[in-house]
């Protein structure tokens, strides 16, 4: 398929370090009237239709199989859409090892998921920061540990997902790619639904396959596929600097 990219182009692309350093580009908060947004909201509501046939998804997991597909972005500013439903909503970002939620919504306060997992004694509400949308709250991912997966399969997180879908209408994970790392694979067992990324740029054929073998190895509750065409910019389409494609389940929106 052309679609794919070949086995060897894969590790010549440097990692993107924007969104750690600048943030996730919020063009749902920024421009609600843009096509991109508009975008965003299909994404919602398809996962909304999604999550019909899988009861109430309140947690939601979204991943890649490679570095730099999206996942960030994306998990952003769907937060964003679902919070401007007027949807009570709460971004986690459970990616310790590249974590971008501070820095795009500007939180300065360090504290966030790793000072909760690493100490028995501290408190949920420490974790959880306001942002300027009243109905999106985030937890940031906070220190990085030399642990990331033991602390994200651990007895305390599972402890802390259940008291954040007591409290939250819908709660987003951002998390690393699968195949690289565990950490997601951890975390998609305790998820209610779990939303993968392919990146018309990057994800090769073969990944897709292992992605697909992991998650029905896994049983993951997965609801479809996101597809993310970061190449418009070339086609030139977006005429915005940048532009978003995205299908969900086995099609594409386009
Ligand atoms: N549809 C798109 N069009 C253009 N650029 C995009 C698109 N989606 C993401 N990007 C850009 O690609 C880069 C990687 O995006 P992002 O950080 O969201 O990916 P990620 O999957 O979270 O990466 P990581 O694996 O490091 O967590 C960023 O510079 C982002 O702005
Ligand atoms: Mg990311």
């Amino acid at each position: 398929m052309a679609f794919f990219r070949k086995r060897s182009q894969i590790g010549r692309d440097r990692l993107s370090t924007e969104t750690m350093t600048k943030g996730a580009r919020l063009i749902t908060a920024a421009e609600p009237k843009n096509p991109v947004s508009e975008q965003f909201r299909t994404l919602r509501t398809n996962i909304e239709f999604a999550s019909v046939a899988k009861g109430d998804v309140k947690t939601l997991l979204i991943s890649s199989a490679l570095p730099s597909e999206g996942k960030s972005t994306i998990t952003a500013n769907l937060a964003v859409a679902c919070a401007q439903q007027g949807k009570k909503v709460l971004l986690v970002d459970a990616d310790l090892r590249r974590p971008t939620v501070a820095v795009t919504f500007g939180i300065t306060d360090n504290h966030g998921l790793t000072n909760y997992l690493a100490d028995a004694n501290s408190d949920i509400q420490a974790i959880i920061h306001k942002t300027s949308m009243d109905k999106l709250d985030v937890v940031t991912s906070g220190p990085v540990p030399p642990n990331p997966a033991e602390l994200l399969g651990s007895g305390r997180m599972t402890t802390l997902i259940s008291e954040l879908r007591a409290h939250y209408d819908l709660v987003i994970f951002d998390v690393p790619p699968f195949l690289m790392v565990t950490d997601a694979q951890v975390l998609m067992s305790k998820m209610d639904g779990v939303a993968i990324v392919v990146s018309a740029d990057k994800t090769t054929k073969g990944a897709l396959q292992r992605t697909n073998d992991i998650l029905k190895i896994a049983g993951s509750p997965v609801l479809g596929f996101i597809y993310n065409d970061m190449n418009r910019k070339k086609k030139g389409s977006a005429g915005y600097g940048y532009g978003y494609g995205y299908g969900y389940g086995d099609t594409k929106a386009k």
